[in-house]
């Protein structure tokens, strides 16, 4: 059921910042919230391209918006504009959160790596001293590795380009210098290898992602092993070949609707300082996949 928002002179505005901005479940998310809560806010598209990333984070707070998320492909390049980030997103690399604060700074944090910490312990998966290999080197590889390696976990990358794996591992070995990183290749025998000492295998990578819905990352004969809990940050489809698989093999499968929920929730409590309405941004997103 859609939600009517009523727009007037007090409504405070709060948008994401992408490009494109058209196919993203955020809007109906937020809005969802507010509306739910009571709250005079609207969410709305901002369609930035590339050569006007400056101008849009200047135009926030010309605008009086309270803040924005920022998406693909403006994640690194709105970093330079800003008045901060927090440490985390400093350590990611990337910013998904601006807020504009009351007397006009823009600050940027990253509530990625949260969304998927709340989501794994929502899942009853601890993941403190447990060894985790993670598919991918890119953006969503990083606030995953960041997340779990901050909460005690041995972080193991396998990612096609290895470059990028090592440049992953490297980055995060030199923020969180107590934790263990590891790099392999994205081969069958390595993975098969790696399935032995693992116990939380999690997909960054974009393969299966829709309209690839037969893809997946892991060849279809190499065993889960010691893996117990396979976790896809795809959520188009709901259920990727990859969490097929998994479940085939008796794993715990965990899709990524709950990390974008939580990202988004966490981004909805700074902007507005109250409790997020975390079950209607559930049921909204859930309810728009449902219905595509
Ligand atoms: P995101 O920000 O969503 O993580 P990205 O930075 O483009 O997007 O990263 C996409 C990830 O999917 C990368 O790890 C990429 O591997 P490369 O670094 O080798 O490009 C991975 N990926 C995409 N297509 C792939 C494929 N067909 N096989 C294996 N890995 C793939």
């Amino acid at each position: 059921m859609a939600e009517t928002i009523t727009l007037n002179g007090a409504t405070r505005l709060v948008g994401i910042i992408g490009w494109p901005v058209e196919h993203s479940l955020s809007p109906l998310m937020h809005n969802a919230a507010f509306s739910a809560t009571g709250l005079n806010w609207a969410y709305v598209p901002l369609p930035v391209p590339p050569n006007r990333v400056q101008e849009a984070v200047l135009g926030l707070r010309a605008l009086g918006f309270r803040g924005a998320n920022v998406t693909i492909p403006h994640k690194q390049a709105v970093i330079p504009y800003l008045d901060r980030i927090t440490p985390e997103a400093q350590a990611i690399g990337a910013v998904n959160t601006l807020v504009v604060d009351p007397e006009g700074a823009v600050w940027g944090t990253n509530t990625d790596a949260y969304g998927v910490l709340e989501d794994l312990r929502a899942h009853g998966v601890s993941v403190q001293g447990e060894r985790v290999l993670i598919l991918g080197a890119g953006g969503a590889a990083h606030a995953v590795a960041y997340a779990l390696a901050r909460q005690g976990s041995h972080v193991t990358i396998a990612n096609r380009t290895e470059a990028r794996a090592i440049q992953l591992a490297r980055r995060l070995h030199a923020v969180l210098p107590g934790q263990r990183f590891s790099v392999i290749p994205l081969t069958r025998e390595a993975l098969a290898t790696a399935a032995r000492s693992h116990s939380l295998l999690v997909n960054t990578t974009s393969v299966g992602m829709w309209p690839h819905v037969d893809a997946s990352p892991w060849p279809e004969e190499v065993e889960f092993g010691t893996i117990q809990v396979v976790y896809d940050v795809i959520y188009r489809p709901r259920e990727t070949r990859l969490l097929q698989q998994a479940r085939a093999a008796g794993c715990q499968a965990i899709d990524g609707l709950g990390m974008l929920v939580h990202q988004g929730a966490e981004a909805w409590r700074l902007w507005t300082g109250r409790v997020p309405p975390v079950d209607i941004m559930w049921q909204a997103v859930e309810n728009a996949l449902d219905n595509q």
